[in-house]
């Protein structure tokens, strides 16, 4: 099957000279429809620039990053919006939900800008809000949401619609492990249903949710594994 995401020799670089800071060095990766990848790494090894470059936020030095098939690098601003919008479900470490729209509305919005009737987009918004366990709450503004809650609005943001690809940046944050664990199991979900995933996490009991897990180091992949053992895997084989 062809990758969703493809990084070919990708490099970024900040800056020039001897100050220039080398945040991503020739990383190329593929990830297939249905594949969740893990990529893991010390603070500052290049886990966010891998995402910021796979999901259109920023542009390589050097390579080529393609989503569906799609060259980045050959996109105007306008179709890379476009693409960002329909294609690419990004779940960032603050959740950036807007204070002044409802739960419902935060979910509606790029469904709304991206040229979905208000109807239509309501009704996705309602069943990415069912999905992650929050129905009923859809009236609430995120300040009467607790953080946990706040977290699965921006979850069902970035799944709702047909994306492609999610791509989520320790998207448990300070969450408690009973939420983050639901949230993990979300992106299994729908992973599962044929989207591509990449999730940067620094816990390797996250990890263990992925069937892949890239290390980096200074910018550089180091090394490649398989799927690590859940706990609840290890429990199973040992019954
Ligand atoms: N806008 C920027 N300007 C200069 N250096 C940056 C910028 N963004 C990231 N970096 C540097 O690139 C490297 C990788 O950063 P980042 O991808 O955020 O790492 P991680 O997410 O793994 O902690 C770090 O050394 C960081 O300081
Ligand atoms: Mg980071």
């Amino acid at each position: 099957m062809n990758p969703v995401l493809e990084l070919r020799g990708v490099t970024r670089t900040h800056g020039t000279g001897e100050t220039a800071v080398h945040a991503l060095r020739d990383v190329s990766l593929a990830v297939a429809p249905g594949e969740l990848v893990a990529v893991m790494g010390p603070s500052g090894s290049g886990k966010s620039t891998l995402l910021n470059l796979a999901g259109g936020l920023d542009r390589p030095t050097a390579g080529e990053v393609c989503v569906e098939g799609a060259s980045l690098g050959g996109l105007s601003k306008r179709q890379l919006a476009r693409l960002r919008r329909r294609s690419v479900g990004y779940v960032f470490q603050a959740l950036n939900l807007l204070p002044s729209l409802t739960a419902m509305e935060n979910i509606a919005l790029p469904l709304e800008l991206d040229g979905s009737g208000p109807r239509a987009s309501r009704r996705a918004a309602a069943e990415a809000l069912d999905e992650v366990g929050l129905d009923g709450l859809g009236g609430r503004f995120p300040d009467e949401l607790s953080g946990g809650q706040q977290q699965r609005v921006a979850i069902a943001r970035a799944l709702v619609g047909e994306r492609r690809l999610v791509l989520a940046d320790e998207p448990t944050g300070a969450l408690d492990s009973q939420t983050g664990e639901a949230v993990l199991r979300l992106l299994r979900t729908r992973v599962d249903a044929g989207a591509a995933g990449v999730l940067v996490t620094h816990e390797a009991r996250h990890a263990a949710w992925a069937d892949r897990v890239l290390f980096l180091r200074d910018g550089v992949l180091v090394d490649t594994a398989g799927p690590l053992a859940r706990p609840e895997d290890l429990l199973e084989s040992a019954q």
